[in-house]
């Protein structure tokens, strides 16, 4: 596990972003894959808003995805060790590069065919807590033909422009980014897009 985790720092360190291949193993993303959707069958899942609060809003335009947050207390067994996987994660990332980070969040999301989620950042206005976004997917299969790629803008040397970098969500997969510095987006997908979206926060959750 350590060498994964030491592929998060070098990436996260050196270029603000890291890819994680294997991530999560065949037999986790397969487990994984089963228990979302299992919740999603029972509806579980709500349409995505954007902001935080009262100022929180669906907007179709903007983001088309519906998520199920995972809680420790009502999670099954694959999704309690997932969590506690990124929580050794989160431990690493403090002991090696003092990255201040208290607490995560995760949420299982699906794109359906269509939707996308436009360009933006993952820090809301008034609240600066995330740190990181740790996506992780749970797709079989997938392709260029797919659609669904993350973009993400990376700006070059002395404003020099940016670098789209566009990531297939494929299974076993993790993308891991800062989260008030990078945009990113989610191209339209063609089939439903299966991941785990998350956050490693600086302070508790209130
Ligand atoms: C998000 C997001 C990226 C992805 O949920 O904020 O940007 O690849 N997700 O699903
Ligand atoms: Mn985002």
């Amino acid at each position: 596990m350590e060498e994964l985790f030491e592929l998060a720092v070098t990436g996260i360190l050196d270029r603000g972003y890291a890819v994680i291949d294997g991530f999560l193993n065949d037999a986790e993303v397969l487990t994984l894959r089963k228990r979302f959707l299992e919740r999603r069958a029972k509806d579980a899942f709500s349409p995505a808003a954007i902001g935080q609060g009262e100022e929180s809003q669906r907007v179709a335009a903007i983001r088309g995805d519906l998520i199920y947050w995972l809680e420790k207390e009502e999670a099954f067994p694959a999704e309690v060790a997932f969590i506690n996987k990124m929580e050794d994660l989160m431990d690493y990332l403090n002991r090696t590069c003092y990255l201040g980070v208290r607490e995560c969040e995760f949420h299982y999301a699906v794109y359906p065919p269509g939707t996308f989620y436009k360009r933006h950042l993952d820090q809301f206005q008034k609240d600066d807590a995330r740190v990181l976004s740790v996506v992780t997917y749970l797709n079989e299969e997938w392709g260029t033909e797919d659609g669904g790629e993350i973009v993400l803008y990376l700006p070059k040397e002395g404003d020099q422009g940016e670098i789209a970098q566009k990531i297939l969500p494929i299974g076993g997969r993790t993308v891991l980014f800062e989260s008030g510095r990078l945009e990113h987006e989610v191209l339209p997908t063609t089939r439903d897009r299966m991941s785990i979206t998350g956050w490693l926060r600086r302070e508790k959750i209130l």
